[in-house]
């Protein structure tokens, strides 16, 4: 069993900040040996300073995104903090009235898909007839692959509403008997890309709603404030944006007004 010496700990706590903006405390050492373990294992490597080396070589970008995948945190759920639903509901129903011709919301940091899809049943139900659109972005090419799929264990079911489970969800059966898939006519409106919050943005149009949910706990204040600047340049004015309800907003923007916990306006 390879040991994680604290200055090599310390070589990742800088790989993470660098490649995601990543704040680890030095509580996180255990994982970190835990989480890169096998990885020294598939490289045939003896010790964590020669993973590190190879991470650092700048001739293992494919070697880069596994530790990246492995190191963030991707814990999600179906319609998780219903509040920010209960919004998202009523700004669509209100953008329905109004006819607005087209709606476009963002999960951030979508992790899974499970966020992404549980806004997309959300504005199936209130704008029918609207050209919606639901943008998935994160950093981890893992998770969005599987957040792509929309193919999750049935257990994962547990906070979709009744109705919502009969309207947009598959059971699978026979092999797929425990699995649920995400109809395909909700899974084409919805989009992900890879995306780093921590560094310039892509072209991704603007958004109606926004949320940027439980990541921001991962980052230091700085990073917490540019990231927050580069979102919200892609809110509309008068649009909404969550956060988590464990996050603030607190020194970190004014460009928003708040609305309830964790919840914000654009003027
Ligand atoms: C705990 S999950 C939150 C998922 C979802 N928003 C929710 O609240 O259930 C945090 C996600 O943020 C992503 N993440 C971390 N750093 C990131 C960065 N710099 N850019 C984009 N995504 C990032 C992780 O890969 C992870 O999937």
């Amino acid at each position: 069993m390879n040991t994680l010496s604290d200055a090599e700990f310390g070589r990742f706590q800088r790989f993470i900040y660098d490649a995601a903006g990543i704040t680890l405390s030095p509580a996180k050492k255990a994982l970190v040996c835990g989480r890169l373990s096998k990885r020294l294992a598939a490289n045939r490597l003896s010790s964590y300073a020669e993973y590190h080396d190879l991470l650092s070589s700048g001739h293992a970008p494919e070697e880069v995104q596994t530790a990246v995948d492995l190191l963030t945190t991707n814990e999600t759920y179906f319609f998780r903090e219903p509040k920010h639903f209960e919004l998202l509901r009523s700004v669509a129903r209100a953008a329905a009235a109004a006819r607005s011709p087209s709606y476009r919301v963002w999960s951030a940091a979508s992790s899974s898909g499970e966020e992404c899809y549980s806004m997309a049943m959300v504005l199936a139900d209130c704008l029918p007839g609207t050209n919606w659109e639901v943008v998935g972005t994160d950093i981890s090419r893992r998770v969005l692959q599987r957040a792509r799929a929309g193919h999750y264990p049935m257990e994962r079911a547990r906070n979709i509403p009744q109705p919502y489970l009969k309207r947009f969800c598959l059971r699978g059966m026979g092999e797929q008997e425990g699995t649920l898939l995400v109809e395909r006519s909700l899974r084409q409106r919805v989009n992900f890309a890879q995306v780093n919050l921590n560094t310039e943005l892509p072209q991704l149009g603007t958004f109606d709603v926004i949320f940027l949910r439980n990541v921001m706990i991962y980052f230091n204040a700085e990073t917490k404030r540019q990231v927050v600047a580069r979102v919200l340049s892609l809110l509309k004015p008068g649009g909404h944006f969550c956060i988590g309800h464990s996050e603030s907003l607190n020194d970190i923007s004014d460009a928003v007004v708040q609305l309830a916990p964790s919840i914000y306006r654009k003027p």
